[in-house]
C-alpha cells in the first residue's frame, strides 16, 4: 500500500494550490451538516485537525478558541490566510495528526473532516484526537466510509489500492473504527453520496 505520512506530506503541498477548486464546493453542504451537529458554547477551545485551507473556518462560530494544524506547509499558509481574510483568531501549525504535542484533555472538539480516510494509521490519529479531548468533549468526524456492517469487497480493496494512494482510503468503517478508539457515537448521518460520506458526532466513552 503506498499510503505514508511522507508521502501524504508530498501530495498535499501539490494539491494545495488547486484544493480550493476541488474541494470548496463539492463538500459545502457536507460539512456544514457535520458541524451542525457540534453541541456549541461560547469560549470552546477547539482543534482542527488535517485542516487543509480551512475550508470548515466559514462555518464554525466566531466565539470560540481555535486551534488548527496540518502536515503540509503549503496547506498551512493558506489555512492561515483564509483565516486572516476573514479576520478569524486562529492558532494554526504544521503538525501530525498521529503525533500532536498538545497537553491531555486540552479541547473542547475536535474536528476531523476528510483526514481519517487519507492518514495511513487513523487508529492512531483517533488516539491522539481520545487524548487531547476533554473527558465531556465532542470529536466532529466527515469522511467517506464502507458500510460498518460489511467489509469492503474483492473490487473495493483493489480499487483501494489506486485510490489510496492519489487520493483516500474507500475501505475504513467508521464504527469499528471510533469504538475501537473509545468513542461513543451519538450522530451519524449520511451527508453525501448517498451514505458514503457520513457525518458522525462522537464523545470519549
Ligand atoms: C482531503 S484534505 C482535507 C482538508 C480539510 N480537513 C477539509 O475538510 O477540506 C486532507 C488534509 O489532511 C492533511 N493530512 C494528511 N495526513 C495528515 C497527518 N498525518 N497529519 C495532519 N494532516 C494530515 C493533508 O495535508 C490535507 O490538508
Amino acid at each position: 500500500m503506498f499510503n505514508t505520512t511522507g508521502w501524504n506530506r508530498r501530495r498535499y503541498t501539490l494539491y494545495a494550490p488547486i484544493y480550493d477548486a476541488v474541494a470548496e464546493r463539492a463538500f459545502r453542504r457536507a460539512r456544514r451538516a457535520s458541524l451542525a451537529q457540534v453541541h456549541w458554547r461560547p469560549g470552546m477551545r477547539v482543534l482542527l485537525v488535517g485542516a487543509g485551507t480551512g475550508l470548515d473556518l466559514p462555518f464554525l462560530p466566531r466565539d470560540i478558541e481555535l486551534h488548527a494544524t496540518d502536515l503540509s506547509p503549503a496547506m498551512v499558509r493558506r489555512l492561515e490566510r483564509r483565516a486572516e481574510a476573514l479576520g478569524r483568531d486562529l492558532e494554526a501549525e504544521e503538525m501530525d495528526a498521529a503525533r500532536l504535542t498538545y497537553p491531555d484533555g486540552h479541547f473542547d472538539v475536535v474536528v476531523m473532516h476528510l483526514i481519517l480516510a487519507v492518514m495511513p494509521d487513523p487508529a492512531r490519529g483517533l488516539a491522539e484526537a481520545h487524548r487531547v479531548l476533554a473527558p465531556e468533549g465532542q470529536l466532529c468526524v466527515m469522511d467517506k466510509f464502507q458500510a460498518d456492517d460489511r467489509p469492503a469487497g474483492l473490487a473495493r480493496r483493489a480499487l483501494n489500492a489506486l485510490t489510496s494512494a492519489i487520493a483516500t482510503d474507500i475501505t475504513r468503517q467508521a464504527r469499528p473504527l471510533l469504538e475501537a478508539g473509545g468513542f461513543v457515537i451519538e450522530q451519524d448521518t449520511p451527508v453525501m453520496m448517498g451514505a458514503l460520506f457520513r457525518a458522525l458526532l462522537a464523545r470519549p466513552a
